[in-house]
């Protein structure tokens, strides 16, 4: 990207509120980039964006308790408009010589507050009174100089305030979660209607600027990249693939942990449709050799991992031998995960290298470079770019899948016969919830092969045999999650046609705890 485009940029600066990725991924669904970043940050890192504006997030700390995160001084330094949420709010108020104290009780949950007759881009207009959720023990009890009341509540009577002429908001409510209705729109007219971005950041801007840096960041030299089936490998994949062509080879480990269908629908996809150089590896017997007598979950995950680092190393010096050395690995590691790493290390100015999930702990004499055409990316619009590579729809809406696979929804000892009886149920109810309109609305739906059996009749013979759970979550980010309303008629279809279709199971049962706390997975 030439200095000439630069990409518009709003800064999100995390004070440690649960809400701080929430707010960015709201802000790059309008359109727009932003980065989060740690509110000790160096101020280089945050000059060198040029930022267009800066959004505070919420904190759990108080304004006025010693050691309580700061704003930094180029936030007012450099004239760029501000938006200051919750906490955000109390560090303008604070810094601008207005006031903030304890409120006399702590308010969490929905809220309605008036929107007050002064006229600013950000409130004019709304319904009032509006709908928003509250969060926070302190409040705001004095403006500062020249700023003005744009929305209040009984509990908070400064609930939004604005300096108009400079540009600079601030919101007691949490306009980026959902119980706040009109809150995305409110998000948007700051990024638009206050920092004036026209909204740059789509996919085909992203695609381009990546294949742009892969180019770059490559060379003549050689990409290898694991592909799972899941969209983060996928996409990286694409991206790769369309940046260096041939120069990408893909190898796809059939670990016989998949589910039913899914190592043919890799090699179609990516070879056959793509054009890819796939190399795909058969190595079911070696995992099923690891895994005979194991039933420890974490044991299962340990052996899994280990193995598939073999067998992925093994190919990677065969590929070297046939091609020269092979320069690069490139893997989907997505935004979050490098926001979580960086929260880990001294600000994030040494990074620290995530290993996605299915391809962890190559080791370090494989010296591979990386690349993560993701790294900046949240996990909708990796989906975005994939749709715009024209990936296909089940690869790029795919549910997340774990990857120690199925060993970890056949409880108990793994063996082919039990896996086989597993992915059958499973093909029945993704079958019928796919054909019920219901996979997009849906987080992750799946079978698991209890280690029980039960008592059951069939025609006028008494069986004994295995129960099937099935599982269905809705969830926004897989670390809350709700079971999944799946209609009774659904289910009913799903329960009859396992019981019926598929031999050993008489049983099956739906899961209905939340996580937490319980997980998705059994195991
Ligand atoms: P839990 O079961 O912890 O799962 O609620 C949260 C999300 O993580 C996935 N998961 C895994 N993914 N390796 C993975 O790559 C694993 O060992 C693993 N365990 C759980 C799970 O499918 C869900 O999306």
């Amino acid at each position: 990207m030439t200095k000439e485009s630069r990409r518009e940029t709003i800064v999100v600066l995390d004070f440690g509120s649960q809400y701080s990725q929430l707010i960015a991924r709201r802000v790059r669904e309008a359109q727009v980039y932003c980065e989060l970043i740690p509110w000790d940050a160096p101020a280089e890192r945050v000059r060198a964006l040029a930022p267009r504006g800066f959004i505070l997030s919420g904190g759990p700390a108080s304004v006025y308790e010693p050691g309580a995160p700061t704003l930094p001084g180029y936030v007012l330094g450099s004239h760029a408009p501000v938006l200051g949420i919750c906490y955000g709010m109390q560090l303008l108020a604070q810094g601008l010589g207005g006031g903030v104290a304890p409120a006399s009780e702590r308010e969490y949950g929905p809220a309605e507050v008036t929107v007050t007759g002064v006229s600013s881009p950000l409130l004019s207009s709304l319904p009032s009174p509006l709908s928003v959720w509250m969060s926070h023990g302190d409040r705001v009890d004095r403006l500062p100089p020249g700023w003005q009341v744009l929305a209040s509540s009984g509990n908070s009577p400064v609930a939004a305030m604005g300096d108009l002429a400079g540009g600079r908001y601030g919101l007691q409510f949490h306009p980026e979660v959902v119980h706040t209705p009109r809150g995305k729109e409110i998000i948007r007219r700051f990024l638009y209607d206050v920092c004036g971005c026209g909204g740059d950041w789509t996919p085909d801007s992203f695609i381009a600027e990546s294949v742009t840096a892969i180019r770059g960041r490559v060379g003549d030299g050689h990409v290898l990249c694991g592909l799972s089936g899941g969209v983060d490998s996928a996409v990286t994949a694409a991206l790769a693939h369309r940046a260096v062509g041939d120069r990408l080879t893909c190898v796809f480990v059939d670990t016989g942990l998949l589910r039913r269908g899914e190592p043919e629908q890799v090699v179609e996809t990516f070879r056959q449709a793509q054009g890819m150089r796939l190399v795909a590896v058969k190595a079911t017997e070696e995992f099923l050799d690891d895994l005979a007598g194991v039933t420890d979950p974490e044991e299962k995950r340990r052996r899994i991992g280990e193995r598939f680092v073999r067998v992925f190393e093994r190919e990677a010096a065969r590929l070297a031998a046939d091609w020269g050395e092979i320069g690069f690995l490139a893997q989907g590691t997505l935004y979050p995960d490098v926001i979580e790493s960086a929260r880990g290390d001294e600000h994030g100015a040494a990074r620290t290298i995530k290993t996605h999930h299915n391809v962890g702990g190559l080791p370090e004499e494989m010296a591979f470079e990386l690349v993560e055409p993701l790294r900046l990316l949240f996990k909708d619009e990796a989906r975005a770019a994939g749709e715009a590579l024209g990936l296909p729809e089940e690869i790029v809406w795919r549910h997340p899948f774990p990857g120690p696979g199925l060993a970890i929804r056949v409880t108990g000892e793994v063996t082919w016969g039990r896996l086989e009886t597993l992915r059958a149920a499973d093909a029945i109810l993704l079958e019928e919830l796919r054909a019920a309109g219901l996979y997009r609305q849906t987080a992750q739906v799946f079978a698991v092969l209890l280690p029980v059996r039960s008592v059951g009749v069939m025609g006028d013979g008494r069986t004994y045999a295995h129960v099937v759970a099935l599982r269905a979550v809705t969830s926004e980010d897989f670390m809350t999650a709700d079971w999944a309303r799946l209609p009774y008629d659904l289910l009913a279809r799903v329960s009859n046609r396992i019981v019926n279709e598929v031999a050993g199971v008489n049983r099956v049962v739906y899961d209905i705890s939340s996580k937490p706390p319980a997980t998705i997975e059994w195991e």
